[in-house]
């Protein structure tokens, strides 16, 4: 996992109600908080990672970076790539389905090969491979029919530019000291192409990646992210800029605790790789994207959950199916899920939970498998209302050791009708007398 790395001195702090600090470089044309809120309502986002390595089903770019296959071989694959069966349409309904409220796909990835429109001919998907087009613009006009904000994914690195100073993993080709004007006309290149990107696709929001090959302010860090913003005010840019971003993006590990940044969004793979690889079966089950999803959610943060399409643009059909079964979730769970706020710490709830905005509301999750009887601990409030979500509109919870003289709360324990469960997670609502209030003490012995 990458360390997000605020840099104090080219910022402003402002503080967050419950606590956080984070920083807005100084040169942001609009505040922060209002051009994150759609991300923090959004929830859930489908990564898409689309790329020649489809063609052989191999790891994306690093399969020559870390020699599994030679750098010609690898690149052999834009005449295999045709994206023949792809359809804009159906991914953007897929996706829709799913319950996402954006999707994020890689225009370049670390093997320099651009899949939207590029003056740079010599690596692009419109030039060199059998699809000769824009794969991006489309799935974007598609997308945006359907209000889902679109991201580009974008590697500041690029393995294949001989501007660039990585090649393989033991061989590069110089170092930025030894010839700063070729770094230079590598700079431009990539400041040219996120040009490029911003105004022919103007994204929603920018995914870097790569960024741990060089600093700040090699990357020209600053540059690129007032360049975007110049363009677009409100573009969101991910964390993996050194420093420059607005979100921390972890990695394929889920947290325990809640991240201390105010937005983060966990990117997560279906089955074990980002690009297509026939041989890797190890899908997760809808049950445990659902229960990681929800942890997620209840850790404040949002899912950015992968796809990886194959070479003619069809989309597995494993992949289809988890995606339904989430999207059916979330359709049945939707006021659990979007537009709310971090749950209950650790310790209160044995499980996931959101609470709404004003915290008047708390939504407890349950394993669709789970024993019927759940228990929530600490909760200083009066409950107004408890339902289990879109199943049974009024359930009577029991508190159980609540001492008249104390202020101790008592345990609620709340019993699922066994007729109420969902198959995969669900979810207990409780209406509270007011924002939620817990008692974080010892006992109070006397
Ligand atoms: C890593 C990998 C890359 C993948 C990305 C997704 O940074 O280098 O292959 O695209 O993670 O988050």
């Amino acid at each position: 996992m990458r360390i997000f790395k605020f840099l104090l001195f080219f910022t402003t702090i402002i503080c967050w109600p419950d606590g956080f600090v984070f920083a807005q470089q100084k040169t942001d044309p609009i505040s922060i908080k209002n051009k994150m809120e759609w991300f923090e309502d959004a929830k859930l986002g489908i990564f898409i990672h689309w790329g020649i390595y489809s063609v052989k089903g191999i790891d994306e770019s690093w399969s020559f970076y870390n020699k599994k296959i030679t750098y010609d071989d690898y690149m052999d694959e834009l005449k295999g790539f045709t994206a023949s069966n792809y359809n804009p349409e159906e991914w953007a309904e897929i996706i829709a389905k799913s319950g996402a409220k954006y999707a994020v796909i890689t225009t370049k990835h670390h093997d320099g090969v651009s899949l939207f429109e590029t003056k740079y001919k010599e690596r692009s998907i419109t030039e060199k491979s059998k699809a000769k087009r824009d794969l991006i613009k489309p799935l974007f006009s598609e997308l945006r029919k359907k209000d889902i904000k679109c991201g580009a994914y974008f590697s500041l690195l690029d393995w294949s530019h001989p501007d660039y100073t990585g090649f393989l993993k033991d061989s590069s080709r110089y170092s930025i000291s030894s010839n700063i004007s070729k770094w230079e006309k590598f700079c431009q290149f990539n400041l040219d192409q996120i040009d490029e990107i911003s105004k022919q696709l103007n994204p929603d929001l920018f995914w870097f990646d790569g960024d741990w090959e060089h600093n700040a302010s090699d990357w020209k860090a600053s540059q690129i992210r007032n360049q975007i913003l110049e363009h677009n005010a409100n573009a969101i840019i991910n964390g993996r800029l050194q420093g420059y971003g607005d979100y921390e993006t972890p990695e394929q590990n889920i947290p325990i605790s809640r991240p201390a940044y105010p937005w983060w969004e966990l990117c997560m793979t279906l089955n074990n790789n980002w690009g297509w690889q026939p041989q890797d079966t190890a899908w997760k089950t809808p049950f445990e994207i659902i229960s990681l999803f929800s942890d997620v959610i209840g850790l404040g943060g949002n899912l950015l959950l992968d796809i990886g399409p194959r070479e003619d643009g069809t989309i597995p059909s494993e992949a289809k199916f988890v995606l339904g079964e989430l999207g059916g979730w979330c359709s049945r769970n939707k006021s659990a899920i979007y537009n709310t706020r971090a749950g209950l710490p650790n310790g209160f709830f044995h499980g996931a939970s959101t609470l709404s905005i004003d915290s008047t509301i708390l939504y407890l999750f349950a394993p669709g498998n789970c024993d019927s009887q759940i228990v929530l601990k600490g909760l200083k409030n009066k409950i107004i209302h408890t339902e289990i979500l879109n199943r049974a509109d009024q359930i009577t919870p029991k508190i159980v050791g609540k001492i008249s003289w104390s202020e101790v709360p008592g345990r609620v324990f709340i019993t699922i009708p066994s007729n109420c469960k969902d198959p995969y997670m669900t979810v207990v609502k409780l209406t509270l007398d007011g924002p939620i209030k817990l008692y974080f003490g010892a006992g109070g012995f006397h």
